[in-house]
C-alpha cells in the first residue's frame, strides 16, 4: 500500500485526523522497510496499532493499555497488554517478551499525565530503548488544560509581562515558566538535554557527563528525543 494511502486509511484513531501519522512518518522513511519493533502506549480502539503494522510492513508493533478495547484482535505483528504505564515490572516484562533487543521506537499516546508520563519515560529510554533509537511524547499540551487532572492554563498577561525583565538583566532570579503536568516534564527534558552545561561548575570546567539524549525535537503536539548512540 502506498502511505498516501494508509495516511487515509479507515483507521480507528484520531492520529487520521489530526494529522500526526504523517508527522511522525517524516521521522521514519529511513526505517519503514527495517525489522523495527515499536511500543505505543495507549491503544484506545487499536487503530493506530493496525497502522504502525500495514506502515512498517517487517516491524513488530506492541500495544500497552489500562484496559484493553474489548473486540480488538491483535493478529499479525501486533501485540497487546493491559497494564499501567506507570507499572515499571509490568513494562519490563512487556520489552523482555517482545523487544528482548530493545525497542527501535516507542510513542506514549496514554494518560498524558506529567508524572505517569515521566515514570514510564525514565524506565523505557533507560533500560528498553536501543542506542539511536526515538521516544515520543505525544499531547504534551495537556499541561496547558485547566479541565486536565494536572494542567493549569497560562495566564498570558501575568505571564508575559512578567517574562519580559528587561531591568532584571543581572539578577539571578529565575524566568518565570509554566511547568503544570506534562509542559512541566518536557521543560525537565531541556534539562537533561543541556546535562554538559549542568554538570560543570563554570564555562571553564570540565562536565561531569554529556546528554543521554542525541537531540531533542519539540512540535505542537509531538516531542522527539533521539537516544544517543553512547550512554554517558
Ligand atoms: C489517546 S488514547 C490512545 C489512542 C491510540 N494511541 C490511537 O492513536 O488510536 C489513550 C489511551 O491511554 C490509556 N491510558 C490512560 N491512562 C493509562 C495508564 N496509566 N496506563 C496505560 N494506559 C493508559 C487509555 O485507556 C486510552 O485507551
Amino acid at each position: 500500500m502506498q502511505n498516501s494511502d494508509l495516511f487515509s486509511g479507515d483507521y480507528d484513531s484520531d492520529k487520521i485526523a489530526n494529522n500526526y501519522f504523517k508527522r511522525y512518518a517524516r521521522f521514519f522513511e529511513s526505517s519503514q522497510e527495517k525489522k523495527i519493533a515499536l511500543l505505543e502506549l495507549g491503544i484506545l480502539h487499536g487503530g493506530s496499532l493496525l497502522f504502525w503494522r500495514d506502515y512498517f510492513p517487517s516491524g513488530t508493533i506492541v500495544g500497552v493499555d489500562i484496559s484493553l478495547p474489548k473486540d480488538f484482535k491483535p493478529g499479525e505483528r501486533i501485540h497487546a497488554f493491559e497494564g499501567n504505564q506507570a507499572d515499571t515490572v509490568f513494562l519490563s516484562q512487556v520489552a523482555k517478551e517482545t523487544a528482548p533487543d530493545g525497542f527501535d521506537i516507542i510513542i506514549d499516546d496514554a494518560s498524558h499525565i506529567g508524572e505517569l508520563t515521566k515514570v514510564s519515560f525514565w524506565h523505557l529510554f533507560d533500560h528498553h530503548l536501543k542506542p539511536g533509537g526515538l521516544y515520543f511524547i505525544e499531547d504534551w499540551g495537556t499541561g496547558y488544560w485547566d479541565d486536565w487532572p494536572d494542567g493549569r492554563s497560562l495566564d498570558k498577561e501575568s505571564y508575559f509581562q512578567t517574562a519580559l525583565r528587561p531591568d532584571q538583566s543581572e539578577s539571578r532570579e529565575p524566568m518565570p515558566c509554566h511547568s503544570y503536568g506534562m509542559v512541566g516534564f518536557i521543560k525537565q527534558l531541556v534539562d537533561e538535554q543541556a546535562a554538559n552545561d549542568y554538570t560543570r561548575k563554570r564555562q571553564s570546567g570540565k562536565s561531569e557527563r554529556g546528554s543521554k539524549f542525541e537531540r531533542i525535537v519539540i512540535t505542537p503536539g509531538i516531542v522527539m528525543v533521539r537516544k544517543a548512540m553512547q550512554m554517558p
